[in-house]
């Protein structure tokens, strides 16, 4: 791999890369060809002897061609790079014709990429992301693994609707066109697949909270899908979320958890991908770097839902400007949620003690009787990165509120089981992998931290 020609530098040394063709340049004598093989962000730069090679050959060695080439390492004449290949063989797997080939040298609009997005991971920039991206998942599990939790499969396809977090998608094998229906004419769905109505999950959290009832600390990585009609940068309608549920933890210990864990991910992302990052520094934010170790240095600030709304009423009484109004009550938006993070605290935020009334049922219940345990926190750039809570453990309180939700209880039944059943305090939170993507690799749009966005009249490749 090059990236480990590059970690080791072997001068002297005959070596074999595979890889595809990134530039060429050269003259009637000499070709310099920079191939990539996705092990890392830096090309090797193969110098082939014209005179050396078939002519149709060299002609076919063009950007998006794959290669293999033998030669020697050898430390690098030109400026630009430490270590080249002198190569001796060259073998052309396959030919891009450069008329047809969609990616040139470079400076395509992400815009544009996207539309190509099944070549866009032989990009420097996605390459870059795509990496990013696995190294992420790989600190994800290195943390709870490390801790302690265990690491559980929550189901993707579901017969409830209980956490009512979206729109969901319907999972059905019934004919749409020709709809089986009882004598009432409503639909018949104990022909369907399942024997009922299913759909694709919106969170593992329910299933999870049942796993750490019984495993102390553990915690889902996922699919999670949303048929929102949202078409922000922020949100996808298929995505991935981390859902740690741990027994005997209240709201403050989420909080640790919640703030030990993010910064941990950053913390990994600076160790390990720092050529990645430098790469999208220098083309996309200036003040990626700053800003990751700014979010490690300090601590985060904890407020209530209640003081955050006072602080953005004073700024609106100040002449601040907000697209959506702020009251007591009000769901706050991303803009409110960015100004409490970037212009009045300027440090990553965790509001806890919201409205019970815009949160989920399964929220613990303070005495006040208007506010629920929950927590988000909110990142710079990005706004709500994670949500969770301490969850209602008392079986009376959570039926009453299941009740006046009129949630069914054949989709919770099971659920309030728990809650008659060795009950104990527990919290837990789900992590939107893209949002945290988005901020640590300072991409603006999530369509460009997932490899195959889904997002409305979007689902190609
Ligand atoms: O706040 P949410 O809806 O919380 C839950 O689903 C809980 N069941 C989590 C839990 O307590 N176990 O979603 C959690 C996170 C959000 O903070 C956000 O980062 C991300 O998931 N998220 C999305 N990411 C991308 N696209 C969407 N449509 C998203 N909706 C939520
Ligand atoms: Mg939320």
């Amino acid at each position: 791999m090059i990236k480990e020609l590059f970690d080791k530098a072997p001068i002297n040394t005959d070596v074999c890369v595979k890889g595809w063709v990134r530039t060429r340049r050269g003259n009637k004598n000499v070709s310099f060809i920079a191939v990539n093989d996705g092990s890392t962000i830096h090309n090797l730069q193969i110098v082939a002897e014209n005179a050396h090679f078939d002519a149709k050959l060299m002609t076919q060695l063009t950007t998006g061609a794959s290669l293999c080439a033998v030669g020697k390492l050898v430390a690098s004449q030109g400026a630009g790079q430490s270590i080249e290949l002198q190569a001796e063989e060259i073998t052309l797997y396959g030919a891009a014709d450069p008329n047809e080939y969609p990616l040139q040298k470079k400076g395509h609009s992400l815009e544009f990429l996207r539309d190509i997005a099944y070549l866009r991971p032989r990009t420097n920039t996605f390459g870059a992301i795509y990496r990013i991206r696995h190294n992420m998942s790989i600190a994800i599990h290195t943390f709870f693994h490390n801790k302690g939790f265990y690491y559980v499969h929550t189901p993707i396809i579901t017969s409830s609707d209980a956490e009512g977090a979206g729109q969901m998608f319907r999972v059905t094998t019934l004919d749409l066109e020709r709809l089986p229906k009882k004598q009432n004419g409503v639909v018949d769905y104990k022909k369907d697949f399942f024997g009922k109505p299913t759909s694709l999950t919106v969170s593992g959290q329910l299933e999870g909270e049942l796993a750490a009832l019984a495993l102390g600390g553990i915690y889902t990585f996922g699919p999670t899908f949303r048929a929102e009609n949202s078409n922000t940068p922020r949100h996808l309608a298929e995505f991935w979320m981390i859902e740690p549920e741990v027994a005997f933890y209240d709201i403050h210990d989420n909080m640790d958890l919640a703030e030990e864990f993010t910064k941990y991910c950053v913390q990994w992302a600076l160790d390990n991908c720092a050529d990645d990052l430098a790469f999208l520094q220098e083309h996309f934010d200036k003040e990626l770097i700053e800003r990751l170790n700014f979010v490690l240095k300090h601590p985060f600030e904890r407020i209530t839902y209640t003081e955050g709304i006072t602080i953005l009423e004073k700024a609106i009484e100040q002449g601040v400007t907000f697209e959506f109004p702020v009251y007591w009550g009000a769901d706050l938006s991303s803009e409110h949620e960015r100004y409490l993070v970037e212009k009045h605290f300027k440090k990553p935020v965790i509001m806890t003690d919201y409205p019970k009334d815009i949160k989920a049922f399964y929220m613990k219940q303070n005495d006040d009787g208007k506010t629920v345990r929950g927590m988000d926190v909110l990142f710079p750039m990005i706004g709500e990165i994670i949500g969770g809570s301490e969850r209602e453990a008392d079986y009376d309180k959570l039926l009453q509120r299941v009740q006046e939700l009129h949630i069914p209880d054949k989709d919770i039944w099971w659920y309030l089981d728990t809650r008659r059943f060795g009950s104990v305090p527990h919290s837990g939170f789900g992590l939107g992998f893209e949002r945290l993507l988005l901020f640590v690799t300072g991409m603006t749009n999530i369509r460009d931290v997932i490899p195959f966005p889904r997002t409305p009249n979007n689902a190609n490749f």
